[in-house]
């Protein structure tokens, strides 16, 4: 487990996520790890973040209706007013093995109460060497 605020979360894929050939839509695992990867920045940052850029996305795995998707976020760079995060979607078939499905880099950007971009380094002291994410799921959630 890495140090730092993380995002973790699990999805079921329900009919409604898939796509016409049948499997994960890409556009929902995407919103599904932007929001893993909001729920780290905001918790380092602890202010309202909103993303700024979303980087080398890459779908390696097709997911299947009834996977679970398990989304590790942890940050992996703190700018002056951004936070960056690696995300990455693991695939976890029934017997409990899981595979990547897909990774991205997200940057999210710190506001003040009118909307400006405010600093965020040092503004989570328990988190002063964030890691990147692991290259092994965690255990479930
Ligand atoms: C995020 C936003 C407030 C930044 O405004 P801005 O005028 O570009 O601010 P700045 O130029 O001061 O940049 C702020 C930080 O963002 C970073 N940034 C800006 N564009 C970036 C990009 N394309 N990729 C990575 N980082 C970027 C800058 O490097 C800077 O980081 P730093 O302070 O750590 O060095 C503005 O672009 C915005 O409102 N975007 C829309 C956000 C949104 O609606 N997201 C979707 C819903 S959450």
């Amino acid at each position: 487990m890495s140090a730092g605020p993380r995002g973790d979360i699990t999805h079921r894929v329900l009919p409604s996520d898939v796509n016409h050939l049948g499997t994960l839509f890409g556009g929902r695992l995407l919103e599904w790890m932007d929001g893993a990867a909001e729920i780290a920045a905001a918790r380092y940052a602890r202010r309202v973040v909103v993303t700024v850029a979303m980087e080398q996305v890459v779908f390696t795995q097709p997911v299947q209706v009834g996977d679970l998707v398990r989304i590790e976020a942890a940050i992996d760079r703190i700018g002056r007013t951004s936070i960056r995060v690696q995300v990455t979607a693991w695939r976890e078939l029934t017997d409990g093995t899981a595979v990547i499905a897909c990774a991205a880099r997200l940057t999210f950007v710190a506001l003040d109460a009118s909307g400006r971009p405010v600093p965020v380094r040092g503004a989570c002291p328990d988190a002063d060497a964030p890691q990147a994410a692991e290259t092994s799921p965690s255990s479930p959630a």
